[in-house]
């Protein structure tokens, strides 16, 4: 097949954001915050990708930039591997998805719909609790608007729509009022969009890599992120400097355990819940669930990533290539996988 691999790279969305600001590439006005890039994809991401599919198919590297539609029309590609992110604003994992559609072009996972609701932390929660899906409780707050008096403590502040730990730092869990008004201003003025506030549940956290479509997803090792690994007097989350800063390739933070050591009954919860989460929001071809438990021991969901994060690097802890890799799939497996798993949905030979 001729496959069109759509991307976000960190040089590309730096490009056309100058170009979105000044109508002209010109010099850099300002120093980007430093999280801004955190969920663009590395040149060595795009290569892997690549190098894959280039076992089985023609690749045309695509840019998810505003020529993004004009190359995907001209190149007409049978399939398109989409794990575009871009930069702003909540529809903007759609973009991409809904330029395929237009096109009429197959492209690999969920649709613009779904991804839009799972960047949105609130609407996924929403859907989620009408089902009776465990989430923790939560309140939206709009920029410039109050917190409201019954949000509990402690909690987490986040933004509502970022992903990649993006504004979930160290800091954003919070045990006082005065706490939780300073950090949900903060945080809307610096990513310009409301925050979520959620009780912050203190178990044991996993994260759960899933491929495949109904009727029968194939739920991969489940990863548990183990907090108490991680430096002394953090707070237990997967922060964003846990996630960028304190773990590095030369330096790994050894917080992920695959397979997590749990009960075959916990197992099963999670396994069951999860696979639900995914039928219910209807995701596509892979994902990876968020879970956390609550004080009853029962798993929550705390968000789902349709356009999960796969770094190549065995040492970069990317969860779902980790748990993958357990499965006994390479890197390259898993992206085949996921090509066959959105060829035999549209109906295409792979
Ligand atoms: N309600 C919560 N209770 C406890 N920890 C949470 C809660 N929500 C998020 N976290 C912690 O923050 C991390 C990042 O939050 P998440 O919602 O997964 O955002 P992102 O989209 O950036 O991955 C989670 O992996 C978890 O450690
Ligand atoms: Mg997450």
């Amino acid at each position: 097949m001729r496959v069109a691999l759509v991307f976000s790279s960190k040089n590309g969305m730096a490009e056309w954001l100058r170009l979105k600001k000044t109508g002209e590439v010109t010099e850099e006005d300002g120093e980007p915050p430093p999280d801004m890039y955190a969920e663009c994809d590395s040149d060595e991401t795009i290569r892997a990708i690549i190098q894959a599919l280039e076992e089985r198919h023609e690749v045309v590297p695509v840019e998810a930039d505003k020529d993004a539609y004009d190359r995907l029309r001209g190149a007409r590609p049978d399939l398109v591997f989409n794990i575009a992110e871009r930069l702003f604003g909540s529809s903007r994992e759609s973009h991409i998805p809904v330029m395929c559609e237009v096109l009429d072009l197959p492209y690999t996972g969920s649709d613009p719909l779904t991804l839009g609701i799972c960047l949105d932390k609130s609407r996924a929660k929403e859907i989620l609790a009408y089902h009776g899906v465990p989430t923790p409780a939560f309140w939206t707050v709009e920029a410039g608007e109050p917190v409201p008096d019954a949000a509990a403590l402690p909690a987490i502040v986040k933004p509502l729509y970022e992903g990649s730990s993006k504004g979930i730092a160290d800091n954003c869990v919070v045990r006082t009022r005065s706490e939780l008004e300073e950090r949900a201003s903060e945080i809307s003025a610096r990513y310009a969009q409301p925050v979520i506030v959620e009780k912050f549940l203190s178990g044991r956290e996993f994260t759960v890599g899933l491929l495949g479509n109904p009727p029968r997803y194939e739920v991969l090792p489940i990863v548990e992120i183990d907090h108490g690994l991680l430096p002394r007097g953090a707070n237990p989350i997967y922060s964003y400097e846990a996630k960028w800063i304190w773990d590095t390739p030369e330096n790994p933070l050894p917080i992920f355990r695959c397979p997590a050591d749990i009960s075959a009954a916990l197992e099963k919860k999670i396994r069951d819940v999860v696979e639900r989460t995914c039928r219910l929001l209807r995701v596509r071809d892979w994902c990876r669930v968020d879970v956390r438990l609550d004080e009853k021991g029962e798993p929550n969901i705390l968000e789902v990533n349709p356009l999960p994060g796969i770094l190549p690097n065995p040492e970069e802890n990317s969860c779902l290539p980790k748990a993958a890799r357990t499965a006994g799939y390479t890197y390259s497996g898993l992206i085949h996988r996921v090509v066959e798993e959105a060829a035999r949905r549209w109906g295409i030979r792979s």
